[in-house]
């Protein structure tokens, strides 16, 4: 399973880094602003910034809702590097741009995805990746994970290719269930990576071997 980041925050961007188990980065219209990134030429510079951080996969959203505007900023997006992914919304002129897209050789993330049918969609219209939203369906009382479970059913069925990308993660246990259904990639805030490494037995075991190499050490 790969891992992303979700944020634009390039500390926590280079802190997951470090530890050497990132395999990209996610990011929004809402993690750019969190950042008080804005502006064309600030934007792009920033996204340019994570990508000298990490080896591949940044995503970065368009603003753009008309299918012109979309294939317009897409491309620029992904002219500022190889690594960039372009992010597109799931609604119809998005649909359409992916394909385009696809055509083009600019690799996808489709966005904003709630649904299995909208995960169909954007696996026909060549996506490399899609992004169902875990958290924010648990928020309105609907099962995250089982649309988890049932596109990974529905890709499998078909072959298709593209990769599903788990967001909106909250927890650990999100991520963990996401890595047992078979999602491809999980992208998560920083603290849900470093949680993984906590266990209170890992801590209190290591205290103890410290304290008895100590008794016959000193
Ligand atoms: C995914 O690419 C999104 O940026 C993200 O996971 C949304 O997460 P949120 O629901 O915590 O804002």
């Amino acid at each position: 399973m790969k891992f992303f980041i979700d944020t634009a925050n390039l500390n926590e961007i280079r802190e997951a880094y470090d530890l050497g188990v990132l395999d990209g980065v996610t990011t929004n219209p809402s993690l750019m602003a969190k950042e008080g990134i804005k502006g064309d030429a600030n934007v792009k510079a920033h996204y340019k910034a994570i990508c000298n951080i990490v080896d591949q996969n940044v995503s970065a959203e368009v603003i753009a809702t008309d299918f012109d505007g979309i294939m317009r900023e897409g491309r620029e997006l992904a002219k500022i590097d190889d690594k960039i992914v372009v992010k597109v919304p799931m609604i119809r002129d998005g649909v359409k741009a992916l394909k385009k897209f696809s055509s083009e050789g600019i690799r996808t993330n489709c966005t904003l995805v709630f649904s299995p049918g909208q995960a169909i969609l954007a696996a026909k219209a060549g996506a490399s990746y899609v992004s169902p939203f875990i958290g924010r369906l648990d928020d309105i009382s609907q099962d995250g994970m089982e649309l988890i479970a049932q596109i990974r059913l529905i890709y499998d069925n078909y072959s298709y290719g593209t990769e599903i990308l788990a967001a909106s993660i909250r927890h650990t246990i999100h991520l963990i269930k996401c890595a047992e259904i078979g999602a491809d990639v999980a992208t998560c805030p920083l603290k849900v990576i470093t949680d993984l490494l906590k266990h209170p037995l890992t801590d209190s075991g290591l205290e103890k071997f410290l304290a008895d190499h100590k008794k016959v050490n000193s």
